[in-house]
């Protein structure tokens, strides 16, 4: 183990070096080493979305083949990887087809809630952990591993397998769809002459509300919230239900992209041979992922407007370039500025929230800046004789 962690998640490579000194951790890539002695096995592969927007079961499946054929005692294998509803019946009917002794074991749904950039923080401290089993022995292998969390009282729910499958699902299109709704209040502000912001202040102070996930701009993006409203979508029309609230937030996300461009051509006119500055690329701050990032719409929009882009971001720019290679990056957000006619900020990176605005007046070919997280303030910019635009705050001095 060399403790090189392949992607960035803050803390993990000294949280992962210290386990395996310590020997509570280890690697391998046979399935057989890995299984042998554990009491319960869990399948954290990915599922990813489909052509069509289901998630694809195929890893899943093929892991659970494997395990069949090695299962020599009882184990309880549990999908942490997140599935739809009915999976898990799947695949015990799949791991139990290869079983060569008839020997016993339990299936258990244990989905996560970790959120990229801040996981440490949310697997030590959740809000809640959902095991979804269907025997007293698998619930209680699975509370004992567990254990430890009971001290912070963190509270658990047990359930039926079917159940803990559709919590996952449920919770990550509520967020979503949470999303997509200040971002309809945010567009109806600007229409409106309100501001967003201290709508979302003060719907967020109901403790019924709450305040988190409330932050409108460019809308939810990631390896999960835009693959699971998909997935919800897919397991209720085979269910012969529907979920049109879910269908309405993946529209309106699929809107914001265009519209932070009409916001960018109100600012500086036609965009052709416009040089644009992009900050930001990573879905969201504190990750290097561009899965579902809004920076690859905006960047296919702005190319297709004939915009010169230069782009940074303090992690994403290797995974960027896999995919757009020719691209102007930089290597720092001000060298992305210089001589712009425009910048966009794009994710809200802490970097990014304290520019020198004195600098970049001198430095940009033209003032303008389109804030699409909502970090600046219009008349700290305006001080320094710039046009901007946000999302969900009326434009009282109106540039257009
Ligand atoms: C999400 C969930 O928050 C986790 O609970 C869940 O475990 C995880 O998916 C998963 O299924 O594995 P994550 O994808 O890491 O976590 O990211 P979020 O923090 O949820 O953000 C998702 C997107 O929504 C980002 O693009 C973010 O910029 C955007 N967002 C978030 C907003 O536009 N507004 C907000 O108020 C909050």
């Amino acid at each position: 183990v060399k403790g090189v962690i392949p992607f960035y998640e803050p803390g993990l490579d000294r949280l992962v070096l210290k386990n395996v000194e310590e020997k509570r951790l280890s690697f391998t890539t046979s399935l057989a080493e890995g299984m042998k002695d554990a009491d319960v096995v869990f399948i954290a592969v990915q599922t990813p979305m489909s052509e069509s927007g289901e998630a694809d079961l195929k890893y899943v499946m093929k892991v659970g083949e494997e395990i069949g054929e090695l299962l020599d005692d009882y184990k309880v294998i549990v999908t942490k990887s997140t599935v739809p509803v009915g999976t898990n019946a799947e695949l015990k009917k799949v791991i139990g087809a290869k079983l060569k002794n008839g020997v016993a074991f339990d299936m258990a749904s244990n989905p996560e809630f970790l959120r990229e950039g801040s996981s440490i923080e949310d697997f030590m401290r959740p809000d809640r952990v959902v095991i979804g089993v269907d025997s007293e022995r698998a619930e209680e292998l699975m509370r004992e591993i567990y254990r430890p969390l009971y001290l912070s009282d963190t509270p658990m729910v047990r359930t039926g397998i079917e159940t803990a499958e559709l919590v996952k699902y449920a919770s990550n299109s509520f967020l979503a769809v949470k999303i997509s709704f200040i971002n309809e209040i945010a567009k109806l502000a600007e229409a409106v002459g309100a501001d967003v912001f201290d709508v979302a202040k003060a719907m967020g102070l109901d403790k019924r509300i709450g305040s988190k996930f409330l932050h409108p701009g460019l809308g939810f993006g990631g390896s999960c919230l835009p693959k699971d409203t998909n997935a919800i979508v897919h397991i209720a029309q085979e269910a012969g239900s529907d979920m049109s609230i879910v269908r309405s937030a993946i529209q309106v996300n699929r809107d914001i992209p265009q519209r932070a461009v009409a916001k960018a051509e109100r600012l500086v006119g036609d965009l052709a041979g416009r040089k644009v500055a992009l900050l930001g690329l990573a879905f969201k701050p504190n990750t290097d992922d561009i899965r579902s990032a809004a920076s690859l719409e905006l960047v296919k929009l702005l190319e297709a407007r004939g915009c010169k882009l230069a782009v940074h971001d303090p992690a994403a720019m290797e995974n960027f370039k896999l995919l757009h290679p020719d691209l102007n990056y930089c290597q720092s957000p001000y060298e992305a500025c210089e001589g712009a006619d425009l910048t966009i900020l794009v994710t809200e990176w802490n970097q990014y929230r304290q520019l020198d605005f004195n600098w970049l007046s001198g430095a940009m070919a033209g003032k303008a800046f389109l804030d699409c997280r909502n970090v600046y303030d219009r008349p700290h910019l305006e001080k320094f004789g710039f046009k901007y635009d946000c999302f969900g705050r009326a434009d009282h001095s109106s540039p257009a």
